[in-house]
């Protein structure tokens, strides 16, 4: 069931009084990895929201809002065939009213802490946390679900938002669902579409990367810039680098030696196609 309008929404939401809902927020051109969020969704949950959703507010000015690709019809197709109940595809204007400047002199925005915004993806991508977390609090209000299902290759943004979560005390519990990948390792994204053919080989270099660091670690490096320098190996002209972490994996902390609670973190640009991927060093 495709649904345009929060008024829909709430009645459809009213209808489902006493069972389990959960949701799968997602930008749309959904791929595998959404998918993999609507499977634990659907086993999770007795009903399944899928909303479709490409947020202007979580976009920076020279960033591809514009060009993001939108595939409501292949998007409705995969989600029926996945047993998805509803999807939520509503405007800019239903989500943010018509005439309102985007930003935050009119609208209210979800600020989340400078700690965990001002590093990693935050740090290049100023503001782009605030919108996410207002959306996704939108979101929440809106649907009222009580799972909401999220990839660990956005491992900030999962982190954030069950900050929100935890400070905003939002009756949700946040589901953190494991990165799915191309049979190469390349991290599934919708922006993967972007690159040629050349370019998803070069993209390669981020899986490399982490699963480098993580079988160094294995045999018992624990410097973080020893494991770090193993990187620069598998750059070349064709990468630009914006950052390789190593940090506690639950609270983005620097530590003093990687350990069992570390991830390592990545984002770099291929083509000009900007790319994160992330492993933990211990178990999940
Ligand atoms: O991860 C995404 O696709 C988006 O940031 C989200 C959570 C759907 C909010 O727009």
């Amino acid at each position: 069931m495709l649904i345009h309008t929060i008024e829909e929404l709430r009645e459809l939401r009213k209808s489902w009084n006493n069972l389990s809902v959960g949701l799968v927020p997602t930008m749309g051109a959904l791929h595998e990895g959404h998918l993999s969020l609507i499977k634990k969704a659907k086993e999770t949950c007795d009903k399944v929201v899928v909303s479709v959703f490409v947020n202007p507010i979580q976009f920076g000015p020279s960033e591809d809002f514009d060009k993001y690709p939108r595939t409501l019809e292949a998007d409705m197709e995969l989600c029926k065939s996945a047993g998805v109940d509803a999807v939520f595809a509503p405007a800019p204007s239903e989500m943010y009213g018509s005439g309102n400047r985007l930003s935050n002199d009119t609208l209210t925005y979800v600020c989340p802490p400078f700690f965990y915004v001002n590093k990693l993806c935050g740090k290049s991508r100023v503001g782009h946390f605030d919108g996410v977390c207002t959306v996704v609090l939108k979101l929440f209000n809106i649907v009222q679900p009580d799972f909401a299902f999220f990839g660990q290759k956005d491992a900030q943004q999962a982190i954030i938002i069950k900050k929100m979560v935890k400070d905003l005390n939002v009756p949700v519990k946040v589901v953190q669902c494991p990165i799915v990948r191309e049979e190469s390792g390349l991290a599934l994204s919708s922006r993967n579409k972007y690159l040629s053919e050349d370019g998803k080989k070069d993209a390669l270099a981020l899986s490399k990367i982490l699963n480098n660091i993580k079988a160094c670690f294995n045999r018992g490096i624990t410097d973080i810039d020893a494991l770090k320098e193993t990187a620069y190996s598998y750059l070349t002209d064709k990468h630009d680098l914006e950052y390789l972490e190593i940090l506690d994996k639950n609270t983005l902390e620097e530590q003093e030696k990687a350990g069992s609670d570390s991830i390592a973190l990545i984002a770099c640009r291929v083509e000009n196609v900007r790319l994160i991927d992330n492993t933990y060093l211990g178990e999940a």
